[in-house]
């Protein structure tokens, strides 16, 4: 029986682009064709780690002339505007990292590129298939626990993040690096569009390590039917934390609540001279030398919804009223006023 692959390009070789480059690799329906950096090398390494058979170090080159049906575009958070409308402009098929992008005439351009080319678009906004999350998200829609009313989210991560793995964070804000995540989850949860939000941040310790951007917002949001949230994104959880991220989430409903800690969970902790840790078993975990975690299970399913032709699960709407309500929110954390998002 021949199966049909989704042959996918990859701009963006860097650690996230990796991660693409291997789930492509191993998923049943992928071919992982050709890969673009501006860093020869970087693109060079993963093509050969995964079998990958082009490399360029020009996306505009990789768009016109590689036979790819879709693109992974795995670029720092504020470049991925002109290399979406590039490829959608060659009839091909967009995942985009998350965010979308993160000015308003970025994101209007992506979606009007999109809409123009009939091409489709994911972003990457994979909390939705954290478990845990996903069972919260059942739960309510099943009626038992009423309407959601309140919630609380902490999304955050070890200051290594800022300082050392993204060599870009001062250009970018924990806002679009997990508020993003956050924001998509509470949208999802609450099935409802955010009205208005009030966000403050504190800053001094990122900056005195040398990396412009603020250290945390703390966020309440209003949703259009009256739900509340408060949500909190920080890059600055001490880097002893026993898991790079410190993800905690509560929701008060009208007849139940749930409640969720996804980074001091139980299930397994491991503890040597130097330190304890509590292993990921979530976000990208390997099992047989396979990605198993909900980072494998999104970009999973954009192939899979490409082979079948449902939609996606995040659709382009969804990234788009999430990346707009981030701008509402930084809007606010610099005025000190709360601010109405403007769709
Ligand atoms: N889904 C998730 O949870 C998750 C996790 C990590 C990163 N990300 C997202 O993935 C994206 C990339 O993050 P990362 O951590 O891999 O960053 P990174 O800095 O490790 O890699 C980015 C790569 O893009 C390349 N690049 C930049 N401009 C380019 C251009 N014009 N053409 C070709 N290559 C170019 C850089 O050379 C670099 O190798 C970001 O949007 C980030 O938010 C998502």
């Amino acid at each position: 029986m021949e199966i049909k692959q989704i042959k996918m390009g990859i701009v963006g070789a860097g650690t996230w682009g990796e991660t693409h480059a291997s789930i492509y690799a191993e998923h049943l329906f992928a071919d992982p064709v050709a890969i673009c950096d501006k860093d020869e090398v970087r693109a060079r390494a993963i093509a050969e780690k995964y079998g990958i058979r082009e490399v360029y170090t020009d996306y505009n080159e990789m768009a016109e002339k590689s036979d790819i049906d879709a693109v992974a575009i795995v670029t720092p958070d504020f470049l991925h505007a002109d290399i979406a409308c590039k490829f959608a402009d060659c009839k091909k098929h967009l995942l985009i990292e998350k965010p979308l992008a993160t000015t308003r005439e970025d994101i209007g351009r992506i979606c009007e590129a999109v809409e123009r080319n009939g091409v489709r678009c994911m972003v990457d906004l994979h909390n939705r298939w954290n478990p845990p999350f996903n069972t919260a998200k059942q739960e309510v829609e099943s009626g038992k626990l009423g309407e959601p009313y309140t919630a609380y989210i902490r999304h955050s991560d070890v200051k290594w993040v800022a300082t050392d793995m993204l060599k870009w964070a001062s250009k970018s804000s924990i806002l679009w690096f997990l508020g993003s995540h956050s924001l998509d989850t509470l949208r999802w949860i609450f099935d409802d569009e955010v009205k208005r939000v009030y966000s403050i941040k504190k800053e001094g310790i990122l900056k005195a390590l040398g990396v412009d951007t603020a250290d945390i917002y703390l966020t309440t949001i209003e949703f259009e039917r009256g739900g509340i949230a408060h949500m909190e994104n920080g890059w600055v959880t001490p880097n002893g934390n026993t898991n790079i991220n410190d993800f905690k989430f509560s929701l008060l409903c009208t007849k139940g609540m749930v409640s969720l800690d996804l980074s001091s969970h139980n299930l397994i902790h491991l503890v040597t001279d130097e330190k304890a840790v509590t292993p990921d078993i979530l976000v990208s975990n390997m099992v047989f030398d396979r990605c198993k975690g909900l980072s494998y299970e999104s970009i999973r399913d954009f192939i899979d919804r490409l082979v079948d032709g449902k939609e996606f699960r995040v659709t382009l709407e969804d990234s788009r009223k999430t990346a707009l309500a981030i701008i509402a929110m930084l809007e606010s954390s610099e005025t000190g006023m709360p601010v109405e998002v403007e769709y």
